[in-house]
């Protein structure tokens, strides 16, 4: 009992000293900080703490001289008494135990989500191959430390003579200090080759110890970051996925300013940021010509907006080996974020890339990847070779789509490769000078902006008006058409008829106060304060929250004719169309993307085109799972995705579309798969290939029964 009272104090004392504010549990800090202390004197051959903090280039190590003597008595019976039965397991635990003792808010905000063994293995793999070809001793790095879990991993396999230094940098100081521990460990007695850096990577790179730190204890170590930090020949990491937002606003601004020092932004495209693009932007910065990165990145890089700008990098610079994608969500433990690996070599060649799934029994293929090097050429059903440089278009914007073997993209890359030849397909933003896409309306609430909803009904309608009653009170209004504006609700309402039967409105009220508004509008405003419904317009428009919608309808102009699903069901199981047509504009909630041209056979050939068996077979490659269920294309999506060009159509070509958009219109649409070689469907998707180029008959009956068998199972 005294003991544990003697050892709380001296735990704060330390924590204190060691500037560890955030563990959830002190009692299992103590215990790491033992283990890591245990493995330094070992690996180390001190003798003791005393001499440890004494001969140490470790910044936490030497902190521990400011503990008073009776605490540093403490630590050593502690650290004596560990090392008697100190195993490997015992440090390996303390580096994925570290993780789960920072404060849940601030590992979320250093994304301290550890790299899984599978990933570890890979990795240290192909560091081993990599060192075998390498003809001097290496230089091995990871940015973005954690508790050293890829270097030490990677170290355990390589020769000592095949290392030269092994340097990492980790905001966190426990995690810091497991690292140092876990890395000097594998040195196997060659501890002086390591350098551990509390601090932050990015400010170490740029250097001005005044700008914003991630965390604020990171300030207390600066004298360590003014060292330089020698360029890397191996970089192995995971780095800090950490949503924009959640950064503090001049740490964002800080990275800002790093990207443009730096001069990668002539990679950014649009303004839109990212933690993990900035932190390949510092990748590579810190490594050798000639080097080796392998990094966990969240799958998104290779899909979304701000990828574009990793994707132009890794074509500019790098030979990518392969992108490994794993079964399993995530390659970072307790992490929820959907990632791969990428193995990439610093030189520009024009070798393929490997695009490989693996499980976490893979482990002789692993082995087999990382031949790589010798120029293996692996063949496996979950592997595609892909020449990056060469990428077919309609794949560009998601390399997602490139991995293992898919007949059907084959065959969708050889129809879009014939189309180009006529040139009457290409993406959205080649096509089009303007951007003629927008987003429907934001709701806010629902069940107060749209009409019918949960609490009320549309009882009667004319042409001024509609009546709506409540379903509790019995209450009715009387809403003047004035008020609302005819809208889609949501793509499952509209699954089997291109023209989509509209039921609902927005409200669509013009911001004055209630006394000038009709009285029947002012009492569905009261009742709209008084229930929950309306509370997020009310927390983000304040005073007249009521007249959100009705302000972007003005100021967007979210009215068109044609309706394109922002998130649906890619198994097609209940949905025989996928985008709507109407015959006069409409607006829509922000479940749709809204187009228009505003002339009547355009319109009809968008539409059509829309529906097509050619672009459902590419959506269904293309868009990206975001659940079992659902599939979201976003307006980035649509805007780098093909489309016929109706622009450069005749009226021919335009009016033989808009027929076939007709008579698909008068039918009510089985769920698609039942539509394959239906004479409609048939004749609708002849006539678009004829117009796009695509003479060969049998490529329609081929695509028919590759999506056959992809909608069937
Ligand atoms: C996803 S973890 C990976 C850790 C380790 N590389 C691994 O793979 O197990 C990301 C690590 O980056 C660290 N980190 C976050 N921001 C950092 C920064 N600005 N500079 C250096 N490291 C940072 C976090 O503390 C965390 O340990």
């Amino acid at each position: 009992m005294f003991k544990e009272i003697k050892n709380k104090e001296l735990i704060k004392r330390l924590l204190a000293i060691l500037k560890v504010r955030d563990v959830i549990d002190s009692a299992a800090a103590l215990e790491i900080i033992v283990t890591s202390l245990a493995a330094i004197l070992k690996s180390t051959n001190m003798p003791d703490i005393s001499t440890l903090i004494k001969l140490t280039n470790f910044a936490p190590l030497k902190s521990l001289a400011s503990l008073p003597q009776k605490d540093i008595f403490v630590l050593e019976e502690l650290v004596t008494h560990k090392q008697e039965t100190l195993a490997l397991e015992d440090i390996f635990e303390s580096q994925i135990k570290v993780a789960r003792l920072i404060a849940p808010a601030n590992r979320k905000r250093l994304a301290a989500y550890y790299t899984k063994p599978i990933g570890l293995r890979l990795m240290a793999l192909l560091a081993l191959e990599y060192a075998k070809r390498y003809e001097r001793p290496l230089i091995l790095s990871d940015p973005f430390l954690g508790s050293g879990l890829t270097l030490s991993e990677a170290i355990k396999e390589l020769p000592p003579s095949h290392i030269n230094k092994i340097w990492g940098i980790e905001p966190h100081p426990l995690s810091a200090l497991v690292a140092y521990s876990a890395v000097a460990h594998a040195l196997k007695g060659e501890y002086q080759k390591a350098k551990i850096i509390v601090g932050d990577a990015f400010k170490m790179v740029y250097q001005t110890p005044t700008s914003q730190s991630l965390l604020s204890y990171t300030e207390s170590y600066t004298e360590l970051s003014k060292e330089m930090v020698p360029k890397a020949n191996v970089i192995l990491t995971n780095p800090p996925f950490t949503r924009w937002e959640i950064l503090d606003k001049d740490y964002r601004v800080f990275l800002t300013k790093f990207v443009q020092k730096l001069g990668y932004d002539k990679y950014v495209k649009r303004r839109q940021q990212n933690l993990q693009l900035i932190s390949l932007f510092l990748m590579d910065y810190l490594l050798e010509e000639d080097g080796l990165l392998v990094s966990v990145l969240p799958v998104s890089t290779f899909y979304t907006l701000y990828g574009e700008a990793a994707k132009a990098l890794l074509k500019d610079k790098y030979w990518i080996q392969a992108m490994v994608d794993f079964f399993e969500p995530s390659f970072s433990i307790d992490s929820g974020f959907k990632e791969l690996v990428l193995i990439a070599n610093k030189r520009k060649t024009d070798f393929e890339t490997a695009f490989l799934t693996i499980d976490s029994y893979d482990l002789n293929l692993l082995e087999e990847l990382s031949n790589i090097f010798k120029g293996a050429r692996l063949t496996n059903s979950r592997l595609n070779w892909v020449n990056i440089s060469k990428v077919p278009y309609p794949w560009h914007m998601n390399w997602l789509t490139l991995f293992g073997q898919n007949p059907l993209r084959e065959l969708i890359t050889k129809i879009f490769a014939q189309a180009a030849k006529r040139g009457v397909v290409a993406t959205w933003s080649d096509a089009f000078n303007e951007k003629r896409i927008v987003r429907g309306i934001e709701m806010y609430g629902p069940e107060f902006f749209l009409i019918p909803n949960k609490y009320w009904r549309i009882v009667a309608e004319n042409a001024e008006e509609i009546l709506i009653k409540n379903n509790d009170t019995e209450m009715e209004l009387h809403i003047d058409r004035e008020f609302i504006t005819p809208a889609l609700r949501k793509p499952e309402l509209y699954v089997d008829c291109i023209i989509p039967l509209v039921k609902h409105y927005f409200f669509s009220i013009p911001p004055k106060n209630e006394s000038e508004l009709p009285p029947d509008i002012a009492e569905y405003i009261r009742w709209g304060k008084l229930h929950s419904t309306a509370k997020p317009a009310v927390r983000a428009f304040g005073r007249y929250w009521y007249s959100h919608v009705n302000r972007q309808i003005n100021v967007k102009k979210p009215f068109g004719r044609i309706f394109l699903p922002d998130k649906i069901d890619p198994s097609f199981s209940k949905r025989g169309v996928f985008a709507c047509y109407t015959q006069e504009p409409l607006t829509a909630s922000k479940n749709f993307y809204i187009s228009t041209f505003n002339d009547d056979l355009k319109d009809k050939a968008l539409a059509l085109w829309f529906n097509s068996s050619l672009f459902i077979a590419y959506f269904i490659v293309a868009s990206r799972k975001i659940s079992e269920r659902w599939t979201r294309f976003l307006e980035e999506d649509y805007l780098r995705m093909p489309v016929i060009n109706v622009n450069l159509l005749d009226k021919h070509a335009l009016q033989e579309l808009a027929n076939n958009l007709d008579k698909m219109a008068e039918r009510k649409l089985e769920p698609l798969v039942f539509q394959l070689w239906e004479d409609f469907r048939l004749e609708m998707d002849k006539t678009l290939f004829e117009i796009i180029g695509i003479e060969d008959s049998t490529i329609l009956r081929e695509l028919y029964s590759l999506l056959k068998n992809v909608l069937c199972c």
